[in-house]
Parts: structure tokens; sequence; C-alpha cells
């Protein structure tokens, strides 16, 4: 074996240096950097190649596509894009406690028929046992290993031949060919490599639970999400029952897909119509709701935003906003501010996008915007009434996408009247709405008008 030697190694970034230094001069994070021992490209590896690699000409590679594993969860097919691919190495990333190993256990339980080897190395056997009972699956070909050290973990691979391999989490896995310690920078770069190259070359799919940090990265070195083919994001909020799995990466699909579930006291539940979902006052006549009409991935989702618009108690106002970006309320306040004359400096301000879901789509700003208009002034929105469109710097509406979608859900879901951007007027045929009143704004103070006269 090479000579062993100490470097310090930066935890966020992977970049190294012989000296402790305070900020990582590669990714800027202070106190970062931790001295751990590395050996320098290691001769052995825990598991022998199997196979010797040809150039191949491309016309005749084989596809696999058609041999995608379509699972029973259509919420994670649909993020990964149809299914899972074989010899796909999948990052499974999300808080603690949102249900990662939930999700994983779940699929484990509900491809019968196939060999699943379950490695798990911050629970018991009988804890999943426990688990697979709450969630009240069965699969008879399911196996749990408890088990840290990568080597061990090869040799039953060798045994078992699993068709799928699930590891919770990639930062308790420690390889006896790495010295420092588990879950640091060599140990999570190294063992994912192992784990890459097993997937690739017995062409089983790989996947992998990761932690995150308290920015909301996937912890371990960036170098992680750049070796697996897939990065999926399980979020969502502790306090209430949606999760959404979103994909950040996805070599054999579209990231723009998104999968909601509801967490149950019996797991996790696909959710297969998101539509209305998030609205709890439908009829009620309050002041600071209103409706957006957002597209999450591919789906429409009607979204209720609330706002409180109060007079500051204390001189520098406050601003609070959950779900929603605080530094976009901000500039949709200064949009307000500026171009409508609301003297909304003086007041407090403070968002909230039920649901407990971030959202992504800028669709919502109209919604948000008239929230605070109608909470301001202290006049309800109709019910009825449902908006999409982005709020631009000078109080412009601009266009939104799949704008007929969006009014197609809308009228299905009962809404009466719709919002939305001028600049989408040419493409919507409006003959086919026949149940629903469009309304189409180009400015802010148009809204106002239409709304509260
Ligand atoms: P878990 O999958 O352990 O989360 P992670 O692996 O991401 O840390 O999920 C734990 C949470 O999910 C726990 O707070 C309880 C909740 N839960 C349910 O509400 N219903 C269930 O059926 C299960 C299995 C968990
Ligand atoms: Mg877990």
């Amino acid at each position: 074996m090479a000579k062993a030697k100490a470097v310090f190694i930066c935890q966020s970034c992977g970049a190294n240096s012989p000296k402790w230094i305070g900020k990582c001069p590669s990714c800027n994070e202070w106190n970062t950097y931790v001295e751990e021992i590395v050996t320098p490209q290691p001769k052995e590896v825990s598991r022998a190649s199997t196979k010797n690699s040809q150039p191949q000409l491309l016309e005749q590679v084989e596809l696999s596509e058609q041999n995608r594993l379509v699972t029973h969860d259509n919420e994670l097919n649909r993020v990964l894009g149809g299914g899972i691919v074989p010899g796909s190495l999948v990052l499974i990333g999300g808080e603690p406690g949102i249900g990662k190993s939930t999700l994983m256990l779940q699929l484990a339980l509900s491809l019968s028929g196939k060999k699943i080897l379950y490695v798990s190395g911050e629970e018991s056997e009988q804890q999943i046992r426990m688990r697979a009972g709450r969630v009240d699956m069965k699969n008879a070909s399911c196996y749990v290993l408890t088990e840290t050290t990568l080597q061990v973990i090869f040799k039953h691979l060798e045994n078992i031949e699993p068709d799928i391999l699930i590891i919770d989490s990639i930062q308790t896995l420690y390889s006896t060919l790495i010295e420092s310690a588990p879950g640091s920078v060599s140990q999570i770069r190294g063992c994912a490599g192992e784990l890459l190259r097993y997937a690739k070359e017995e062409n089983v799919p790989v996947f992998l639970i990761g932690h995150i940090t308290k920015d909301g990265v996937i912890a371990g070195p960036k170098v992680l999400e750049h070796m697996v083919d897939t990065v999926l994001q399980f979020e969502g909020d502790r306090h209430h029952v949606y999760r959404l799995l979103r994909s950040s990466k996805n070599r054999f699909g579209s990231t723009s897909e998104l999968g909601i579930y509801e967490m149950h006291g019996n797991g996790l539940k696909e959710v297969t119509d998101p539509g209305e979902i998030l609205i709890s006052q439908r009829n009620a006549e309050l002041s600071g709701i209103a409706i957006a009409c957002n597209l999450e991935g591919m789906r429409t989702m009607l979204i209720e935003t609330q706002a409180l618009v109060s007079s500051a108690v204390y001189g520098t106002p406050q601003r609070s906003a959950t779900g929603f970006d605080i530094r976009r309320l901000n500039m949709l306040l200064a949009v307000l501010e500026k171009r409508c004359g609301f003297r909304l400096g003086a007041k407090d301000v403070f968002l909230n996008i039920t649901g407990g879901i971030r959202v992504e789509d800028p669709a919502i700003d109209l919604a948000v915007t008239c929230a605070i208009l109608s909470s301001n002034s202290d006049l309800a929105i109709p019910p009825q009434t449902c908006f999409a469109g982005e709020v631009g710097l000078s109080g412009e509406i601009r266009p939104v996408s799949r704008i007929e979608q969006r009014i197609k859900e809308a009228e299905k879901l009962g809404f009466k009247k719709f919002f939305y951007p001028s600049f989408n007027e040419s493409s919507i045929n409006k003959k086919s709405f026949s149940n629903i009143e469009l309304a189409a704004v180009a400015k802010i103070e148009d809204v106002f008008q239409l709304l509260f006269g």
C-alpha cells in the first residue's frame, strides 16, 4: 500500500490543502477544513472488475431503454423519467425525518418478485421490520442488512446478487481502504465511486440515500452529485402531510417533473390528482387570500397564497415569507410601492403559501401581489377567482407557460374567473372555455381596478 499522508480537505467542496486554512479558497466556506488521512490512489479495490471494456460502434450498442423497470409508484416513475434504468446510480437527499427511508423501503416492498438488498447503516433489522409492518407491505425477496463496511457489503452482494441495491445512507458507509472517518469527503467519494462501478458493471440500479446540510445541499463533496446519474430531492414541511420529490439532475429524463406524496400513519401515498389539495378556504370570503394556478412539473396545481399586511409596530417593517423567496417578496412590494403608489413601506407584510411546499413557478407572483393588495385594503377577492402571471419590475404582467392547461384545470375545479397575462391572449382559444370568465391583464394597476374598482 502506498504511504498514507495527512491532508486537510474542505468538507463542503472537496478541495484540499497541506495545511489547515480557515476559509476555503475554492468555495469560500468558512471553517470547513478537516484533517483526513489519504492513501494516494489505492492499488486494490474492494471488488475485482468482472468485465473487460471494448470499443463498440455506437450504432451497434444495444438499447436498454425498453428494460426500464417500471415500479408500482407512479410518482417515482415520473420523476425518474419513466422507471428505473438498469445500472443507474440514484442519489436521494432530504432533511432528516422527511421520509427518505420510508420511500425506499416502500419501493423495495412494492417490487415483489425482484430481489432487493436494503443496506442500512442507521437502523437495526428490527426497526426496518417494524416500519415494514407499519406501511403494511410485503415482499418475500427483500433482504435487509445492517452493515457499514463496504467490503463486507460487496461480499454479501456476491452471494445475494440483488436486482436492486439500496444504501441508507452513503454518509454511514466505511471503506477499510480509506483511513478517514465515515462521512468524510474521502470516504463518501471513495465508497460512491466503488458503488458506481458496481452499478455499471453488474447493471444493477443502486439508490443512495444522502443526508443534507443545514443549507439544504447534499452533505459531502460536490463530486458526489457529478458521479451519480440522478439526484432526487425529497422535500416538504414535516408538520404538513405533503412531500415533493424533485429531480435536480437526471441523465435519463427531464428534471421538470415532480412527484407528490402524502405522509400518512401507514406510509407514503401517491397524490395522483394534485389539483386542489392545497386549497383550504375554498368558499370563504376572507381578505388576504388569493389562489394561484401553478404548474409544478407538468401538472397544474391550485395553490392558496395568504398575506397579512398590518401597520409596522417598530421602525423597520417586518417581512416574512413561508414557502416563497423573501427577496422576491421584497421585489414585489417595491414594484407595488413604485408603480402603483401603494404605501407599503410602513407596513409589516407576512406571506404564507399553504401546504408547506416550496413553489418554483414564477406564475404565482400575480396571486401573491393580489393577496397583499387584498389584505392591505381589507377587501376579499371573490372566492371563485384564480390567477396566473409573473410580475415584472415595471409592474407589467409577464406571460406564463401552458396557459390553456392552467385554464382548463381551473375550469374543471369550478373556478369562475381567471386572471391571466394579456401577452398570452393570442395563444388561447377562447371558445373552448365556456364556464369560466377570462380576464386578460397587462399591468398590476389593471388587476387592482378590476378586483377592487
Ligand atoms: P423516515 O423515512 O425515517 O425519514 P428519513 O429517512 O428521511 O429520516 O421517516 C420518518 C418520519 O416519517 C417520522 O417522523 C414518522 C413519519 N412516518 C409516518 O408518518 N408514517 C409512516 O408510516 C412512517 C413509516 C413514517
Ligand atoms: Mg432514514
